[in-house]
């Protein structure tokens, strides 16, 4: 297999095939194929796209490159929830130990920063100590244990999505269909689910704005998950302004704890709860979304979510005190408030700008290999529509020194645009899409 005529046939509008793919992924990972044929070919995707054939050959070679985690005894039911990219976006890390502290396994595996996107595993990697690469031996064991467990790709479990990912990240290759359709699905697969819930986001800050690409991008995931026996369930949530007010890796962990013990906002807990009760109606342990969320409530209210988000960490090596007192997650050197220029409505909050933003204040990636600044970011205390005075508090910057508490100023005075006339907002969940069809959401909420 020759990676330059695959490169080829892809520029040209061509097809590739099931077992070209398979070799090409196999060699790429065995360090056969160089980054730069790789990205090539990812960049000839990314133009020319893939038919629904050639994403399905992709995911599973990515899936073949890794070993997927075994059943564990007790054959608890597993579901995991992934999302497609957002700003804001920290509900992982409250959904899966609130989930899993119902009774439903959930073996989350998640990335790293992805474009303006946060990641996951850098918001579990600002906890002092907490390590995500684990063996497969050690997370099956974790999960047979604790009932979850936080990890990344590694090099046994999706190796392809762990390189692609970052190659993707560095070449300008992450806004397509197929080829998110694929990193998903493909690390998904390998947790051995028993089902799947999908947060596709849409609007300005989501990968795809558009309504039709986040619902073609659900359906290529469902119809991926259905080939491997894996029902797929995806509510489409808005990603025009940042979810919740953290944004930044630490302060979006913390921001998570408040949300375990009882003190989340309302965005963030109305997202975590209807991507919750999807998981516990597929796992079995609610019968009815109605009957899904006071379970997850009483779980925040007892504790028992906050107690099982201590002991994961704690397995994971990190500090477990972090529940209890937050302030152990690093700390910004300078901190100040962001202030209105004037007065008016909050027409926008714009989430790219924001994770763009981050990156510039050291808090994201640019190259493959950079390390990055887990203190910094923003709280953003407004949201659109609400009416601010001049001289107001909007938002807090949070910055290495008193150049990034600059820099920040000026992100937060593009992304918050105030105006004379608010903006219509995008609802926080639209829609669900399902093997059966696409649902309008808030019209015809969550059927049971
Ligand atoms: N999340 C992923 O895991 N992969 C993508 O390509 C985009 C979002």
């Amino acid at each position: 297999m020759l990676p330059l005529r695959l490169i080829e046939r892809k520029r040209d509008r061509g097809r590739i095939e099931p077992a070209e793919w398979r070799e090409c992924i196999k060699a790429y990972v065995a360090g056969d194929v160089p980054d730069y044929q790789m990205a090539a070919l990812l960049m000839a995707v990314f133009l020319n796209g893939m038919d629904a054939g050639e994403t399905a050959a992709l995911t599973d070679a990515m899936l073949a490159s890794g070993s997927t985690l075994p059943p564990t005894a007790d054959r608890r039911p597993r579901v995991d929830k992934h999302s497609t990219g957002g700003v804001g976006d920290k509900v992982s890390l409250v959904l899966a130990p609130l989930v899993a502290s119902l009774g439903v396994a959930v073996p989350m595996m998640s990335g790293r920063a992805l474009g303006h996107t946060g990641g996951t595993l850098d918001k579990l990697d600002a906890i002092p100590g907490f390590r995500a690469d684990l063996t497969l031996r050690a997370a099956a064991a974790q999960l047979e244990r604790l009932g979850c467990v936080l990890i990344g790709q590694t090099a046994e479990i999706a190796p392809a999505d762990r390189l692609l990912y970052a190659l993707r990240d560095a070449t300008a290759t992450v806004e397509s269909i197929p080829l998110i359709a694929a990193s998903i699905m493909s690390k998904k697969l390998a947790e051995g689910l028993t089902a799947l819930v999908l947060d596709v986001t849409r609007g300005s800050g989501a990968f795809l704005p558009a309504l039709e690409q986040g619902v073609e991008l659900a359906r290529t995931m469902v119809a991926l998950g259905a080939a491997h026996d894996c029902p797929v369930v995806a509510l489409l949530t808005a990603m025009d302004r940042p979810l919740g007010r953290a944004c930044g890796n630490a302060l979006e962990t913390e921001e998570a704890i408040h949300a375990l013990t009882g003190n989340g906002p309302a965005d963030l807990m109305e997202v975590t709860y209807a991507l919750g009760a999807e998981m516990l109606v597929l796992g079995g342990a609610a019968r009815t979304h109605a009957e899904a969320r006071p379970m997850m409530e009483e779980a925040i209210a007892s504790g028992a979510a906050a107690r099982l988000f201590q002991e994961i960490i704690e397995a994971q090596g990190g500090n477990p005190g972090v529940v209890d007192d937050p302030a152990v997650l690093p700390q910004a050197a300078e901190v100040e408030l962001y202030l209105a220029p004037r007065s008016g409505v909050v027409a926008r909050v714009e989430p790219r700008t924001i994770g763009r933003g981050i990156t510039a204040l050291g808090g994201g990636r640019t190259r493959v290999d950079d390390r990055i600044d887990p203190a910094v970011g923003f709280v953003i205390g407004v949201a659109p529509g609400a009416w601010v005075d001049a001289g107001e508090p909007l938002a807090t910057i949070f910055a290495r020194d008193s150049a990034g508490v600059d820099d920040g100023r000026a992100v937060l005075s593009r992304a918050i645009v105030i105006a004379d006339h608010a903006e219509p907002a995008l609802p926080l969940i639209s829609h669900r899409v399902t093997a059966n069809g696409v649902l309008e959401y808030a019209i015809s909420p969550a059927p049971t």
